[in-house]
């Protein structure tokens, strides 16, 4: 049992102002610039939008172990993610009750216990406070829950994936999920077993809003453009065998691939479509990295005729999967993005390996595969996500002129037939089209419209 506290709508400085026209700011077609400049629309997201839906937290391979814990945010909150001695996912405010500093300075490890640096207040990882120094010093009961650490009411993992809400209205995360939990599946069940773990991160950070991230995590259109160097310099020894996005050069809604918007601000972009349907298929289009000629030549002669199939668990899953409003999972990478201010935001690339959990890899191939993931970390990861870094700071940039107001989202809107709803109410559209922009933002603005029903909760 767990006493629950009710929170208000958290007040903002936009309370009863003309700031609060959502639907001005966000119309069909169009963002306003203030969305992405203004630093109390930004602080009503850090409430509403960030723990007002379900926001992901962390992945459960980065706390395998009982008392295992890992600092992250969920907006601007400090959390601990916590699996306590009960195995149990917990979400810790990173905030010590008695006058309020961040309680563990660490970035992950492993304890029962947090002790407070300021003045040693100890709690357990359940976050019951367990003692304070010299205890005849207070005349109340120290043992008032309201000592004891606030958390995240509500936890849930889906295969791994840990997201936390405040929010008492929102659907449990599968149902949020809905037919975008089959698409992380593909996305996990490619590896036989389907179960990754989180490697160490390519750390980035940007001066521009979070949402300019959000919004480039399914963008077909800006590909062959934006990306040009990075296809050059990956296509420049490939002759007839294109490499990487190379699909994106010429007409890219002629291509199969397309874009999908799944609901709650969920979509993907599927790029599989694109693949040549054979063992191999999918690493044939791997960019060459330096030394890989190497490793590929060594997978041939180790495992015959396994090799094609063994390499593709290696190769660069082309789908973009982005779930609404901080992660997207592409290639064999978890990226998240982190706002730290209204013009400043964390875009994190995990790189993973996958678990030979049945045994059918065995230990040499798993080895082998991990190895060679890690080299895929040194294509996109690196070279493509400079190019969309500097798009989101010279957005940021543009979006000073204050005189001209407007972000355009309009490719594909209008046109008969182009934007298709399907029978399961998912959205569809070619892949350089921006509705699922126009989709995510209905979602952004149903969320900072909603009157909050947040709680936090504390140990009784
Ligand atoms: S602020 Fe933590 S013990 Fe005082
Ligand atoms: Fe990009």
């Amino acid at each position: 049992m767990t006493a629950l506290e009710k929170v208000g709508s958290p007040p903002t400085r936009l309370e009863g102002t003309a700031l609060h026209d959502w639907d001005y700011l966000v119309q069909e077609d169009r963002a306003h610039r203030l969305i992405y400049t203004d630093p109390a629309i930004f602080e009503a997201e850090m409430t509403r939008i960030f723990g007002g839906t379900w926001t992901y937290l962390a992945h459960e391979s980065e706390i395998p172990k009982p008392n295992d814990f890992i600092t992250r945010r969920m907006g601007l909150r400090p959390l601990i993610i916590v699996r306590d001695a009960e195995r149990r996912l917990r979400a810790l405010y990173n905030r010590c009750t008695h006058r309020g500093t961040t309680l563990c300075r660490w970035d992950k490890g492993n304890t029962k216990s947090f002790q407070c640096p300021y003045h040693g207040w100890n709690f357990l990882n359940s976050g019951k406070l367990r003692g304070v120094p010299w205890p005849e010093g207070y005349a109340g009961d120290m043992h008032d829950p309201k000592f004891n650490l606030a958390q995240v009411p509500r936890v849930e993992s889906y295969r791994g994936f840990i997201f936390g809400t405040l929010s008492m209205d929102a659907l449990p995360l599968p149902g949020h999920l809905g037919p975008i939990a089959e698409i992380i599946d593909q996305w996990l069940d490619r590896n036989p077993g389907g179960k990754v773990v989180v490697c160490e991160a390519n750390r980035f950070r940007y001066k521009g809003n979070w949402k300019l991230a959000y919004d480039n995590s399914c963008d077909g259109y800006h590909v062959a453009y934006s990306h040009r160097s990075l296809l050059e310099t990956e296509n420049r020894f490939a002759g007839e065998n294109a490499k990487g996005m190379a699909y994106y050069r010429n007409s890219p809604d002629a291509q199969p691939m397309y874009m999908r918007y799944t609901g709650h601000g969920n979509h993907f972009k599927d790029k599989r479509p694109n693949l040549e349907q054979r063992p191999g298929g999918l690493w044939a289009l791997e960019s060459a990295h330096p030394g890989m000629e190497h490793y590929e030549a060594e997978f041939i002669k180790r495992y015959g005729h396994r090799a094609f199939a063994l390499l593709d668990l290696a190769g660069s899953e082309p789908i973009n999967i982005n779930i609404f409003p901080n992660l997207s999972l592409l290639g064999n990478h978890i990226q998240v993005f982190e706002p730290v201010r209204v013009d400043e935001t964390n875009a994190i690339w995990y790189g993973t390996m996958i678990v030979d959990e049945d045994g059918s890899l065995g230990d040499d191939a798993v080895t082998d595969i991990n190895a060679l993931r890690m080299r895929t970390q040194e294509g996109f990861p690196n070279f493509g996500e400079v190019d969309d870094i500097a798009n989101f700071e010279q957005i940021q940039r543009g979006l000073m002129a204050v005189e001209d107001e407007w972000v355009y989202m309009n490719r594909g809107f209008g046109i008969p037939g182009r934007v298709k709803t399907l029978e399961d109410g998912t959205i569809t559209a070619p892949a350089t089209d921006e509705a699922f922009m126009r989709e995510h933002f209905k979602e952004w603005k149903r969320l900072m419209k909603a009157r909050a029903n947040f709680a936090i909760q504390r140990e009784p």
